[in-house]
């Protein structure tokens, strides 16, 4: 928009003047038209940022005052007008320190009136209570503060939220119960209130939030029977009750779950009772988790139908054979330790998957060669645990045919072999062979590992140097050199 000059009427410098005349007034009215976001939501915004006291990533760096605040990183605006609809913050899961945000939630987001979803997830470091703002913005929909650090309780008026379709607190240090205004919270799709330091029982009003497709309540602390509540959700995809206190045996209202559930996943409780029948009926089930409880009797052979599931852990429970032959075509993790199964050997629907990456039948009672065991594919290996079963014959073919394997345990096995022969894939962290009949010398490549245990076998022979304990060596025929005894 170079101005059009007529050099007969105006000297050189004239021109030059005006022209930069010209280009400063098209700049600053430039910048009259970017700070278009609305004063008063435009200072909500610096409100929130003066609460961050550290932004170790700069996340907050072009918010700066003048400039038009719906370019802010995380702010959107809505499309036809100048009012910031959503604020939406990500960090990083993992503990990168570059990602975090440190501080507290500005009750100045309070002038967002038109704010329709708050999105803080993974900023690590963002501390205070619930921010009680929120009750102040009429359109507020999706509240997301997942992975932060804040604390208290859940406001006993909660369920005055009612337009909430999603609620996520999880991962933070909320104390004290849930309220049960939150059987008002009908609109609600997602739940999430995972990883925080909830007690009490569940209210039974959850049972009202028909339209959940999420529920997770994982690592908390809540107690007493899973309420009989599930005969009116149609579209629950996740139910993620892991790793609380919750005793008593599998409602049957979770029938009605069926077909479309998911993710089922009740480990780390104190569940009693039989698995019911009725889990069969679960074609989409994905991941079943029932690890770490108390079940008792057989696994129903309905399981036979259970033709989809990927991610399977009954571990750690007080299960009895016969243990039913899957119609699954690949499972991706397997976990039966631990009960009080006799399979006999690795079932051929393990072998035949062309996709697992994570085997654990530690106690198991499997009494078979090692070399019997023909898995089709082992490229996705990480972790195989065959603990305490009566395995022989050697480990070397299954675990030199894994490229990417991870961890290898089978402590108290009949394992015999010469540990020279065994191939350390990059990946390899963990290794327990202890008490097993190993024999040879141990070979330098251990000294990279993580975890080793080596301890009561038949090896000798002098040590790599190493940063291992002596009890991963100990009870072995003729080993020396720190940490055992130096050699003669
Ligand atoms: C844009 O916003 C104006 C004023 O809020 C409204 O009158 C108009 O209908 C909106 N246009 C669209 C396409 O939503
Ligand atoms: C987290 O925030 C607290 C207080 O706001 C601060 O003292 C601490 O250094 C922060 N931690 C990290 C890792 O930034
Ligand atoms: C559940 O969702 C459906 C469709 O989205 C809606 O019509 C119904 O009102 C919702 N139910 C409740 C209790 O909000
Ligand atoms: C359920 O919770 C457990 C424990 O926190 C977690 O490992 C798992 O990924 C969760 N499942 C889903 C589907 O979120
Ligand atoms: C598997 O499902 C079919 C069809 O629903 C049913 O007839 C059959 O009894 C089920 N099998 C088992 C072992 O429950
Ligand atoms: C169940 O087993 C799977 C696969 O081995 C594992 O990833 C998961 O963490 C286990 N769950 C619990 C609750 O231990
Ligand atoms: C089996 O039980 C033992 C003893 O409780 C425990 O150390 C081990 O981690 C369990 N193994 C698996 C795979 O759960
Ligand atoms: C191993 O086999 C012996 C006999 O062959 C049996 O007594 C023992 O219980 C078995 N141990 C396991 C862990 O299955
Ligand atoms: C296993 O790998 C080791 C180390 O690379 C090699 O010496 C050995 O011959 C391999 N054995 C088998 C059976 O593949
Ligand atoms: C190795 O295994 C033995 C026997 O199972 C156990 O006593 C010892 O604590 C283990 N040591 C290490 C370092 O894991």
């Amino acid at each position: 928009m170079k101005p059009k000059m007529n050099p007969t009427h105006a000297s050189t410098a004239t021109a030059t003047a005006f022209f930069f005349l010209i280009a400063v007034l098209t700049l600053l009215h430039h910048e009259a038209n970017a700070a278009t976001c609305h004063p008063e939501e435009e200072a909500g915004l610096l409100g929130f940022k003066s609460g961050i006291k550290s932004d170790p990533s700069g996340m907050l760096k072009n918010w700066i005052a003048g400039t038009d605040c719906c370019k802010w990183a995380g702010v959107e605006c809505h499309y036809n007008s100048t009012r910031v609809e959503r604020l939406y913050l990500t960090g990083q899961p993992d503990e990168n320190p570059k990602s975090i945000l440190s501080g507290t939630i500005s009750p100045t987001l309070s002038k967002l009136k038109l704010l329709d979803g708050l999105y803080l997830i993974d900023l690590q470091n963002i501390s205070g209570p619930f921010p009680t703002f929120v009750f102040q913005l009429p359109n507020i929909q999706y509240i997301y503060i997942e992975n932060n650090k804040l604390s208290g309780r859940i406001p006993e008026n909660i369920g005055t939220l009612t337009r909430l379709g999603a609620l996520s607190l999880a991962g933070n240090r909320f104390t004290g119960t849930v309220p049960g205004s939150i059987a008002k919270l009908t609109e609600l799709t997602q739940l999430k209130l995972g990883n925080n330091l909830l007690t009490g029982t569940l209210p039974k009003g959850v049972g009202n939030l028909v339209n959940l497709t999420y529920l997770g309540l994982e690592g908390n602390k809540f107690r007493g029977t899973i309420p009989d509540f599930f005969s009116s959700f149609t579209n629950l995809r996740i139910l993620n009750l892991t790793g609380n206190r919750f005793s008593g045996n599998i409602p049957s209202s979770i029938s009605t779950l069926a077909p479309k559930l998911g993710y089922l996943e009740l480990g780390h409780n104190s569940l009693s009772g039989k698995i019911p029948d009725f889990l069969g009926k679960f074609r989409a089930l994905d991941t079943l988790d029932l690890s770490w409880n108390r079940f008792r009797g057989t696994v129903p052979g309905s399981f036979r139908n259970l033709t989809k599931i990927f991610n399977l852990n009954l571990s750690n429970n007080l299960l009895v054979d016969p243990f039913p032959e899957m119609n699954v075509k690949g499972i991706e993790s397997l976990d039966l330790s631990n009960n009080s199964f006799h399979l006999g050997t690795i079932p051929k629907w393990v072998a035949s998957s062309p996709i697992i990456f994570s085997l654990k039948l530690a106690g198991c009672g499997i009494n078979m060669r090692l070399e019997d065991f023909k898995p089709s594919e082992t490229y996705f290996y990480d972790f195989i645990d065959l603990s305490g079963n009566n395995i022989t014959g050697s480990a070397i073919g299954l675990v030199n045919s894994t490229e990417y394997l991870v961890g290898f345990w089978s402590a108290g096995n009949k394992l015999k072999f010469d540990l020279g022969g065994l191939r350390f894939g990059q990946r390899f962290k963990y290794l327990d062979l202890s008490r097993n009949s190993v024999f040879g010398k141990v070979p330098d490549s251990v000294v990279g590992l993580q975890e080793l245990n080596l301890s009561y076998n038949h090896l000798c022979g002098k040590l790599p140097k190493n940063k291992f304990p002596a009890s991963a060596f100990v009870g072995n025929d003729c080993l020396c050199g720190a940490p055992l005894q130096p050699c003669k």
